[in-house]
């Protein structure tokens, strides 16, 4: 836990620290953490202190000492500070930590145009994260993607806060990125809701915080804080259905067009989508986008360059995770299809098609 907390892993913007927030809701839970630590520290502090003294001031000192030290019965100053201090503490922590809940449980508001409002749902599933984006600055969006949420950065002047909207699919998850915000649980049947806002770019890192079965660990969360540019380009290429550029040569090479045959043919489409044809699978994640998308299997691992050349797939990240998932993320519900090399080949070029 310690580790987590302190973890630093690949420079200023990825770490886990709850120490280093970078929104309004972080700050409040970090200010909060800091009092508790210091109030119990100095309980520790104050009542090892007294224990270690007594030890040492009472200790049985040689063949000198005769019988016990004088005993003390019922002193009632004693007795009064000794409930009247607690009581305090416990006061002073109940009061802050409602101001706390206060700062973070901020209800969301109703879309408005010009409002620089983020507004998308996230649907926590075994063992991966589904957004679809519904509102941007009063624009209805309405598509679907997974595991890499964007989000816009907030200007001076400008603030651009997200709202999320958390519900599961299967099991109990919860969602934290500790820079951003605490941790919202996601629970089947409910609706809960967060939110944060940033004025710094960059990653931000976060996992799923509540057991949700054998990868739970691997219920990994990239957070995109792009510049408004940056983030209205997204939004429009994710809007896009299939084929967004036409010009795109790769587009005509007859393997990829055998891939999407294959593709399509295949018991991929039960689960997974891709808009613009007859694959509607909502089970799994949304592909139409996929590599726009950096990591595979909820940032487990890499995912290939989306300018991949197609000739050689030799050391491909999502060749292997096509081939068979099961030996990177064991027990995820992609099974291995037992393909033959040619069809795989061409479905994974079909795929580094979809960008
Ligand atoms: Cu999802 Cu743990």
């Amino acid at each position: 836990m310690i580790a987590l907390l302190l973890a630093n892993a690949d420079g200023p913007t990825q770490n886990l620290s709850i120490f280093d927030p970078a929104s309004p809701p972080a700050e409040s839970i970090r200010q909060l953490s800091v009092l508790v630590l210091a109030i119990t520290a100095f309980i520790f502090i104050a009542v090892e202190g007294i224990l270690i003294y007594s030890i040492v001031r009472f200790r049985r000192r040689g063949a000198t000492a005769t019988g016990e030290p004088p005993q003390v019965y019922g002193s009632k100053p004693i007795e009064i500070a000794w409930t009247a201090a607690p009581a305090l503490v416990v006061f002073v922590l109940v009061l802050v930590s409602a101001r706390t809940l206060w700062e973070v449980n901020v209800p969301p508001p109703q879309p408005r145009e010009r409002d620089n409002t983020l507004f998308a749902t996230v649907v926590g599933r075994q063992w991966w994260w589904e957004y679809t984006y519904d509102h941007y600055n009063g624009r209805a969006l309405g598509f679907t993607t997974a595991n890499e949420l964007h989000v816009p950065v907030s200007e001076e002047g400008i603030p651009r806060p997200v709202f999320l909207t958390l519900k599961s699919a299967d099991v109990c998850h919860s969602f934290w990125v500790p820079r951003l915000a605490g941790k919202t649980d996601l629970i089947p049947g409910r609706i809960n809701s967060m939110w944060f806002q940033t004025d710094r770019t960059g990653l931000y890192l976060g996992q799923c915080a509540e057991y949700c079965g054998t990868q739970h660990a691997n219920m990994l969360l990239r957070v995109y804080v792009d510049t408004p540019d940056k983030f209205e380009h997204w939004l429009e290429l994710q809007q896009k259905d299939r084929w967004p550029d036409k010009d795109d040569p790769r587009l005509r090479d007859e393997r990829v067009r055998a891939g999407e045959k294959a593709f399509l043919a295949q018991s991929c489409i039960n689960c997974h989508a891709v808009r613009g044809t007859p694959a509607k699978g909502t089970y799994a994640p949304d592909l139409t986008h996929l590599m726009s998308r950096r990591t595979l299997a909820s940032g487990m691992i890499p995912n290939d360059p989306d300018d991949r050349p197609l000739d050689d797939l030799k050391g491909s990240k999502l060749l292997e995770w096509v081939a068979d998932p099961q030996p990177i993320k064991p027990g995820c519900l992609m099974p291995s299809f037992g393909l033959g090399d040619r069809k795989r080949g061409d479905i994974v070029r079909y795929l580094l098609t979809l960008r």
